[in-house]
């Protein structure tokens, strides 16, 4: 085999692989082979450039250039489905088909209703050639680059599948697993979380980089198939073609003869859509018969031959008793509905977040109103409306957002362009000066696991502890007091906070709860500042040129440093012994000694956080600018064309991403 038939021949086999592991959810090979075949892939390519091709596996890593969304035209209208709600709606449906065909035979595909985005992918000469979204249903964007890191969508079809173009539509859908995971990483960088999972990857599918959206584990399932060569009468039958073609088709499709059989998947799919990876929020039915499908027809707006059932929301009704406002570790003030306690699918609600003022003034609630409680994803509940009709004329305050902080009286502030009102007295407000510490104890900050939130909060209202660097003064004696027998528990909080102090400076900075300041900005900036008299001196300017540093971070650590309470809280963790610079043993080599860095492209071995940790464990530096004084660019696939121009323009040296590696080997 040459070089280029073993291009050919890995690419087959890794998207044989991507098709076993995303679509069939049986891999037969280890991720570690499955890494080894494509390290081996991109050093052909880079070997030979003749053989480019961007449907190639090795582009499924996606990339971090900004992409444009071209709009394009829909070859079909994408229709939407009219909902029923009933199962009289859904009978009724069934005799206007019924009617409609003059008594003709007729069978019903069931199906899972989705809860994603609708997509149209056209292939041709079996290679994907566009992915474009519903859009407004006649024209769509062009999301075929984000589309292609979609692992579960093919990207070349077997030669099995004839040449025709034909054209497959479904959804995609962010797994539930994806979206607790990425709700996760946001909440840890306060950052706003996704409602829901629809929203979660229609915001995803629309980023602007396909790097990104390469790593938030999105999926696709497709329901419909177009093409005069290729599909046959049956829809139900066209969809397994497309299943033996590679594409991920739900395996929950049923064909019914009868309105009973249509019940009877509806009703067993109302129960078991709990135990699916991903979210759906109804039924879908559609004649199977293409033939009869184009007798029937379709609206403006929809067609005449399918329809979708939507599971009744779990809401409730309940009497919203009074708003109680809560100060978090940040000093966002949350309004809280508190409610007459409902039941609603198997558990008592009778508290739900309000949010924010904009949302209560949305909803214009009043107390004593009769509000509608819906749980949102299945989990949160929220209030969705209010039953105007049972607000009596005579009575009810309108509730209204406060202005002075709860807990400690301070005027609040609404920040430009945020929904959240803030206590800004982050150094005197108990609530924060509290969750300040049960942050600083947590399991990614110091990792105190003796010590728990509720611990924390019985020592700050006993007076023990004021703040972090107090947890340090703790005696035994001051835990138990004279009582001999808890002697025992209180020695093991003792000696897991002494255990904390060697936690390391990149997890103190971070427990520090420094606003913007999330476990990945912390990383880098103890391995780019080695400790943290540095950091505490280092400029705005000098904030500014560390690699994923920006103005809003670099501001929020100048003002933190800046206030005299911290430098001396700092002063005080010194001496108690807490660590606070990168020891010695952090750091593999001074191979990159001096060295300031800039990263750019995108790359197969590492990624490019781990790019950063390397070059800092090297002792070298990364930086975000290119300038005059860039040692080099370590550049990966796909480097922005105008650093390449201004590196050129400089004459600072550009690597490769396997030039680096050896570089650091030859150490
Ligand atoms: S068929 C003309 N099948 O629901 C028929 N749609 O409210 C076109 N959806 O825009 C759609 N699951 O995005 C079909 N199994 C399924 C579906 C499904 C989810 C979405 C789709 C459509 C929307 C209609």
């Amino acid at each position: 085999m040459n070089e280029k038939e073993r291009v050919l021949f890995l690419r087959k086999e890794l998207e044989r692989h991507n098709y076993n592991y995303y679509v069939k959810n049986r891999p037969v090979i280890s991720d570690r082979d499955f890494d080894e075949m494509m390290s081996e892939l991109i050093g052909l390519e880079a070997r030979h450039p003749e053989l480019e091709d961007d449907l190639s596996p090795s582009k499924r890593v996606g990339s971090d250039l900004s992409i444009e969304f071209k709009q394009v035209e829909h070859a079909a209208p994408m229709l939407s489905l009219g909902n029923t709600y009933s199962r009289e709606e859904v009978a009724a449906f069934y005799h206007r088909i019924e009617e409609g065909l003059g008594g003709e035979p007729f069978r019903i595909c069931c199906e899972l209703k989705f809860d994603g985005l609708g997509i149209s992918l056209i292939y041709e000469k079996k290679r994907l050639l566009r992915a474009v979204t519903r859009g407004d249903g006649v024209r769509g964007d062009d999301v075929t680059e984000n589309v292609k890191t979609i692992r579960s969508i093919p990207l070349c079809l077997d030669e099995s599948v004839p040449d025709d173009r034909f054209e497959i539509r479904g959804e995609i859908l962010m797994p539930w697993i994806s979206f607790e995971r990425l709700n996760r990483e946001r909440e840890a960088r306060e950052e706003p979380l996704f409602a829901n999972p629809r929203n979660a990857a229609s915001g995803t599918l629309k980023s602007k980089s396909s790097a990104v959206v390469a790593g938030r584990g999105l999926d696709a399932y497709l329901y419909y198939m177009l093409g005069e060569r290729v599909t046959g009468d049956s829809h139900f039958e066209n969809m397994q073609k497309a299943s033996e073609w590679g594409f991920k088709v739900s395996g929950e499709m049923k064909r019914a003869d009868t309105l009973e059989g249509v019940f009877a998947f509806i009703d067993y799919w109302d129960l078991q859509r709990k135990n699916l990876p991903v979210a759906t929020d109804g039924i879908v039915l559609k004649v199977d018969s293409i033939i009869q499908q184009r007798r029937l027809g379709s609206t403006a707006k929809s067609p005449r031959w399918a329809i979708a059932y939507k599971f009744p929301a779990e809401r409730a009704c309940t009497e919203l008793q009074s708003v109680t406002f809560q100060v978090g570790r940040t000093g966002a003030v949350t309004p809280v509905a508190n409610m007459k306690p409902v039941q609603l699918s198997g558990t008592v609600v009778k508290r739900a977040s309000l949010h924010n003022e904009d949302i209560i003034r949305q909803l214009d609630l009043h107390i004593g109103d009769m509000v509608y409680v819906e749980k949102a994803g299945e989990i949160i509940p929220q209030i969705v409306g209010v039953n105007r009709e049972s607000r009596s004329e005579t009575l009810r305050e309108a509730v209204t957002f406060i202005s002075r902080c709860p807990e400690c009286g301070e005027k609040l502030v609404r920040y430009e362009g945020e929904a959240a009102h803030y206590c800004p007295n982050d150094m005197g407000c108990p609530p924060q000066k509290k969750g300040k510490i049960v942050h600083f104890i947590s399991r990614e900050a110091m990792n105190i696991e003796s010590l728990g939130p509720e611990t924390v909060e019985d020592y700050f209202d006993r007076g023990l502890i004021h703040d972090v660097a107090d947890l340090y003064q703790l005696k035994i004696t001051d835990i138990c007091g004279a009582d001999r027998t808890r002697e025992k528990s209180a020695r093991k909080i003792i000696d897991g906070i002494e255990r904390s102090k060697q936690a390391g400076f990149d997890r103190v900075l971070f427990a520090l709860g420094i606003r913007f300041v999330g476990k990945v900005v912390a990383r880098t900036l103890a391995t780019y500042f080695r400790d943290v008299e540095t950091l505490g001196k280092a400029s705005l300017e000098e904030l500014l040129s560390v690699d994923g540093v920006g103005a809003v971070i670099a501001q929020s650590l100048r003002g933190w440093f800046e206030k005299k309470t911290n430098r001396d809280l700092l002063e005080r963790l010194k001496a108690s012994g807490v660590r606070m610079n990168l020891s010695e043993e952090e750091k593999v080599s001074d191979r990159l000694a001096g060295k300031s860095i800039v990263i750019s492209g995108t790359f197969t071995r590492h990624s490019r956080e781990d790019y950063k940790e390397i070059i800092e464990k090297h002792s070298g530096k990364s930086v975000s600018g290119i300038s005059g004084k860039t040692s080099f660019v370590l550049a990966g696939e796909n480097m922005g064309p105008s650093k390449l121009e201004k590196a050129r323009k400089l004459g600072v040296p550009i690597i490769s991403e396997s030039d680096f590696l050896h570089l650091l080997e030859e150490e």
